[in-house]
């Protein structure tokens, strides 16, 4: 049976960073007969509970993946629906974002997106750069491997031009050149609508998070859901490739 009560989360043990794959408004809308663009609409008012939740809670950074490198596959109406969606997005919700300290960051090259796009995303950065509060990552025209790709030929040029040493590479510093060189990895990475795949999104950044995989829509996916997910990332042993507690005393 369906209850409305809140899923309880312990306030000491939170993630500090969440990442998300906002996935299956295309399936949503498919379910009411309504087009895909429906499902995308219906998609920003969980961004928007998210956020918020994550701002409430004191997550220190948020992560979504917006827009991949290979959505521009997509038919062309709905691409420029989804341009359109985030320029709507920031028009309406910039200024609470900012009366709420949260930071926005993009997360790819949008140099490409329609100037509109552009402009929009430049004046949110802009406006609040020196707030202190959530971090939120909007990860648009993003793709991991071209990440890695664009962080590798960087440390390839400072090589060849003498500025670093090929030994002086190593695992704090690659991540350092990353798109997400201002945030910790993510803690948990969340991915709604079922599939089992990471789709090119953080390749590199989520080698020891928890994955939480729900089968609940982006579109339905509610306060309650994202607390589900904390609450089972709570359960998790994370280990990082060592002993938990409980190994370690039987030993
Ligand atoms: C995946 O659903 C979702 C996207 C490609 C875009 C995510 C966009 C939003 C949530 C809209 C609001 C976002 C911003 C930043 C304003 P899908 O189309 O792949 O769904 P399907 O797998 O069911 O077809």
């Amino acid at each position: 049976m369906k209850t409305n009560s809140q899923v309880q989360i312990d306030p000491n043990n939170l993630p500090q960073h969440i990442a998300i794959i906002m996935d299956g408004n295309g399936r949503w809308a498919k379910r009411r007969f309504m087009p895909r663009q429906i499902g995308h609409r219906a998609g920003m008012s969980s961004l928007k509970e998210t956020v918020q939740t994550c701002s409430q809670l004191g997550i220190s950074v948020l992560t979504v993946f917006a827009f991949s490198t290979e959505n521009w596959k997509r038919p062309a109406d709905e691409v420029n629906y989804l341009m359109k969606l985030l320029v709507e997005y920031i028009h309406k919700e910039l200024d609470e974002l900012h009366e709420n300290k949260v930071q926005i960051h993009v997360l790819g090259d949008y140099s490409t997106i329609p100037e509109e796009c552009k402009v929009e995303i430049e004046r949110a950065i802009r406006l609040t750069k020196n707030n202190q509060g959530l971090i939120f990552n909007i990860a648009l025209n993003y793709g991991s491997r071209q990440e890695i790709l664009d962080a590798t030929r960087h440390i390839a040029i400072d090589v060849v031009e003498g500025r670093l040493k090929p030994e002086e590479i190593n695992d704090s510093l690659f991540s350092h050149r990353l798109y997400t060189y201002h945030v910790p990895d993510p803690d948990l990475l969340i991915r709604t609508a079922g599939e089992m795949r990471i789709s090119n999104f953080l390749l590199w950044q989520i080698a020891y998070s928890e994955i939480v995989v729900t089968n609940v829509l982006w579109p339905d996916f509610r306060k309650n859901d994202l607390l589900a997910a904390i609450a089972e990332y709570q359960k998790r042993d994370r280990r990082f490739g060592g002993l938990s507690h409980k190994q370690e005393g039987s030993k």
